[in-house]
């Protein structure tokens, strides 16, 4: 998608769509910024106005077609006055760009009045209305017999002469996000035959080609050189070569600690010898989300360059039954050196993670924060509306929190207390992979911990965002890139913005 700012008058604008973002309205007049656009659309702002047929509430969408230029103008309603936060813009450009692509419109012009801003920086506003455009305008069809229906690629930001600069400021950022986000849905978008672990890794050594990182990737062999028996034991059911893929940017000095980011890249998984029932295992596609939101990330810093170093680790297999596989009762040794007692192969994610987590002290991290569709109980806990989260370190974890709430991507707290630790203890090992129905998002956490070492870490655990099985007026049904948008802002705010 191109962007940029625009100074220029909205009657002026000559796009096939403009849309502008507005608050409620508190009476049925037009407001003041509008005025001289309402007055070259004939006066069709304040008759649609005077009807009470479009208040400007969340959601709400009204087109008007003026007799001439813009071709069509479209109202979106942000919602009370008092609730306008970047969340509430994000949100009004994504339902306005998913309005314009079924509308086929093939570029936009997006305006927020400043009536509706409230207390929303300029900056910010910029870096949302890229956000959430490209949000709406996501579609993917790459499977599909070609068809002509036109794709939205062009967006130009309404502003005023002095808004300029910072709005730029912002569009850029939006705009670095947005690439990252779309890749990380197409990424999760394609079926496993297509995405295997050694795909992930031509993503990251394509993206270590076009920004200059260093990619390194273990296959099968060296993972089993390197002790990494926990990852190994998962990927020993399938002929797809397991890969353990690490992308390193380097954006301050060598002695700078690293922020790392870890995400379950399990491409399909079956639930092998545990095997999951049929009904909707196609879905299991999606447990590589949290490999995409890394390597999404990543595509964004290519773009934005902070000062700050960063790594990404991406342990990536299939789960599959065969002859092969692992079986529940079989006991590995993983990377940390503590043996796990397998009970169910299902709980796969957090095998290959625990020897990831390990890995990652060869880093030195400042810290490390985790993504994975790791728990089907974290939607009985929290729903589709929240992400879990879980650390051993309560300031990492309120700062992913607040990296959350900007992003849009919002995560909630679970806690890793130690009487949950006793559910994962094993009579014939050092821990076993499941610890029973209750709590089970908790004890998946706790699983994970045992295998850090020293290092603040968090843990995301996206299970229930990760994909929506529901069209919203914000998002289409399907994958959401959970975890590109988080983990910038969490870069971006170690690095000093
Ligand atoms: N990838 C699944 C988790 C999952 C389930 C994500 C449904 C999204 C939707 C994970 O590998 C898994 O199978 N977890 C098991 C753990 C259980 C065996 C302890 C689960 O949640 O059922
Ligand atoms: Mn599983
Ligand atoms: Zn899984």
């Amino acid at each position: 998608m191109n962007s940029s700012v625009k100074v220029v008058p909205l009657e002026r604008v000559s796009l096939p769509l403009l849309a502008i973002a507005v608050d409620e309205l508190t009476s049925r007049k037009v407001p003041t910024s509008l005025l001289s656009l309402d007055s070259h659309t004939g006066g069709a702002i304040g008759r649609l106005l005077a009807t009470g047929d479009f208040s400007g509430t969340r959601d709400q969408v009204a087109t008007l077609y003026p007799a001439k230029r813009p071709t069509r103008v479209l109202l979106v309603g942000m919602g009370a006055h008092g609730e306008i936060t970047r969340g509430a813009i994000r949100r009004a450009a994504a339902v306005a760009a998913k309005r314009a692509l079924a509308l086929r419109a093939e570029a936009m012009a997006f305006h927020v009045i400043p009536e509706a801003r409230g207390g929303v920086a300029q900056q910010t506003v910029g870096q949302v209305v890229v956000e959430g455009i490209a949000q709406g305008a996501w579609r993917f069809d790459a499977f599909k017999a070609k068809d002509d229906t036109p794709k939205l690629g062009s967006l130009e930001i309404v502003a005023g002469r002095e808004e300029r600069a910072d709005l730029e400021r912002g569009r850029r950022i939006g705009a670095a996000i947005a690439d990252g986000h779309v890749l990380a849905r197409n990424l999760q978008a394609l079926p496993g035959n297509v995405c295997t672990p050694r795909y992930l890794t031509g993503v990251a050594r394509k993206l270590g080609k076009a920004y200059g990182y260093r990619v390194t990737v273990l296959g099968r062999e060296d993972i089993a050189q390197g002790e990494l028996g926990a990852l190994l034991a998962v990927a020993q059911g399938t002929a797809q070569d397991p890969q353990l893929i690490t992308l390193e940017y380097r954006g301050a000095g060598a002695r700078s600690a690293p922020l790392c980011f870890v995400g379950k890249g399990v491409t399909f998984d079956s639930g092998g010898i545990s095997l999951k029932p049929p009904e909707k295992m196609e879905e299991m596609k999606y447990d590589m989300s949290g490999a995409a939101a890394v390597l999404g990330m990543f595509e964004t810093l290519g773009h934005l360059k902070p000062k700050i170093n960063v790594v990404g680790i991406i342990p990536a297999s299939e789960n599959l039954p065969s002859g092969t596989a692992i079986k529940p009762g079989d006991i590995v040794r993983g990377h940390l050196g503590k043996t796990i007692e397998i009970v169910n192969t299902d709980a796969e994610g957090r095998l290959l993670l625990s020897d990831a987590l390990s890995y990652a002290r060869k880093f030195k991290p400042a810290c490390v924060v985790d993504a994975a569709t790791l728990t089907g109980s974290v939607v009985i806990a929290l729903g589709h509306h929240a992400t879990g989260l879980m650390g051993n370190d309560d300031q990492l974890v309120d700062e992913v929190r607040q990296a959350g709430d900007l992003a849009g991507e919002r995560c909630w707290p679970l806690p890793l207390w130690d009487e949950y630790r006793e559910q994962i203890k094993s009579d014939f090992a050092d821990v076993k992979n499941v610890g029973g129905r209750a709590a089970g998002t908790i004890t998946a956490g706790w699983f994970l911990r045992e295998f850090v070492d020293q290092f603040p870490w968090a843990h995301l655990d996206i299970a229930g965002t990760a994909w929506t099985e529901t069209d919203r007026p914000d998002l289409a049904k399907g994958p959401t890139g959970m975890g590109v948008r988080l983990f910038t802002e969490l870069v971006l705010g170690r690095a000093g913005g």
